[in-house]
């Protein structure tokens, strides 16, 4: 059974001291929930991978309550500097080189020589590294493949009796995983784009690059983990992309005037809303997915929403969604 811990401070505390004796807590941050776990204690990371049902050992990113800390355990380049000026606390992570005193488990990091470090801006989040005052390693609080959570009830559908506890903070606010960023080599590389935009990055430190960075190494190439992973954030139902029409046996994700004829449909955002629509992203890809099993719909048919702004991470995951499973 899974302890449901309000928001508050008896609730942090609570999971504070779950976290520091090696229990794994689920908790809301601006972007999605995320599965937390002592970064520093092997074991409780390894309890990570297992809960998840993650085939491999990919590698998890650190969160910290400022940049500070985060310095501690990864070498603050001047860029890392610069970009955590600009947007720590907040949804961008940034891939640096591990320091030789960091206590940060071999696991969480892989076994590699980077690490993910991030400042979530999450106010509970926040509180609750404060308590822990120790790097909390944590991926998004789903089994893995599946869609991200953004409310505690997803976290629950597929965590519920497999980790310690859940902090509920409600939905989160930007919907989409932070933007991952890759600093350790001669140019910025932009491994996943997320809640920060590559135009706001651009703005601060010039041209980044997207794609696979050529100094990742082997194993995390090779395994394509999660933020790299083809066919990821996959629902039950097939997924296709660009709907310019629609049918009865078909569900619905719109993005501005739906389309008429869907079997079902969820509205990302009525308006055209790119970052409305970035918020409601995984809970309509799960809403759709209940209610297509429900009315044995065929497939989700998604909207084209454009490629700018959050549209970037809006699209990767959709393609995510819509790739060809296993
Ligand atoms: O918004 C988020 O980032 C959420 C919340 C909970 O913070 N976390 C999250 O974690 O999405 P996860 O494990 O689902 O995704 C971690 C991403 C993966 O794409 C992984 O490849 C990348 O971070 N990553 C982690 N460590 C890395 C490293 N040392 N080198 C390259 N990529 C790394
Ligand atoms: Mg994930």
């Amino acid at each position: 059974m899974t302890l449901r811990l309000a928001a508050d401070t008896d609730g942090i505390a609570h999971a504070a001291a779950l976290l520091r004796q090696g229990s794994l807590v689920a908790f809301g941050t601006e972007t999605v929930y995320g599965l937390g776990a002592d970064a520093t204690n092997g074991q409780a990371v390894a309890a990570v991978f297992t809960a998840k049902g993650r085939p491999h050992f990919n590698p998890l990113i650190c969160h910290y309550p400022d940049a500070e800390a985060a310095f501690a355990d990864v070498v603050d380049l001047p860029a890392a500097r610069t970009l955590a000026a600009a947007f720590w606390p907040g949804p961008l992570t940034l891939v640096l080189p591990r320091r030789a005193g960091s206590q940060v488990a071999l696991l969480a990091g892989a076994g590699l020589d980077t690490l993910a470090v991030r400042v979530p801006s999450h106010p509970v989040a926040q509180a609750l590294l404060r308590a822990t005052a120790r790097p909390v390693a944590a991926p998004s609080a789903n089994r893995s493949g599946q869609v991200s959570p953004t409310t505690a009830a997803h976290v629950l559908d597929g965590l519920d009796g497999r980790i310690a506890a859940i902090v509920d903070s409600g939905p989160c606010p930007v919907g989409v995983e932070s933007t991952v960023l890759d600093l350790t080599g001669p140019r910025p590389f932009l491994l996943r784009p997320g809640g920060v935009t590559r135009e706001a990055i651009e703005a601060v430190i010039g041209p980044v690059q997207v794609g696979i960075a050529p100094q990742i190494a082997e194993p995390v190439r090779g395994l394509r983990s999660p933020g790299l992973l083809v066919s990821h954030y996959a629902p039950a139902l097939p997924v296709s992309l660009a709907a310019s029409s629609v049918d009865r046996n078909e569900a619905l994700l719109a993005f501005g005037p739906p389309l008429p004829g869907a079997g079902a449909v969820y509205q990302l955002s009525a308006t055209a809303n790119l970052s409305e629509a970035a918020a409601n992203l995984f809970a309509g890809l799960r809403a759709l997915d209940a209610e297509g099993a429900r009315l044995g719909l065929s497939r989700i048919a998604a909207m084209p929403v454009p490629a700018t702004g959050l549209g970037l991470a809006i699209n990767d995951r959709l393609q995510r969604a819509a790739a060809p499973r296993g």
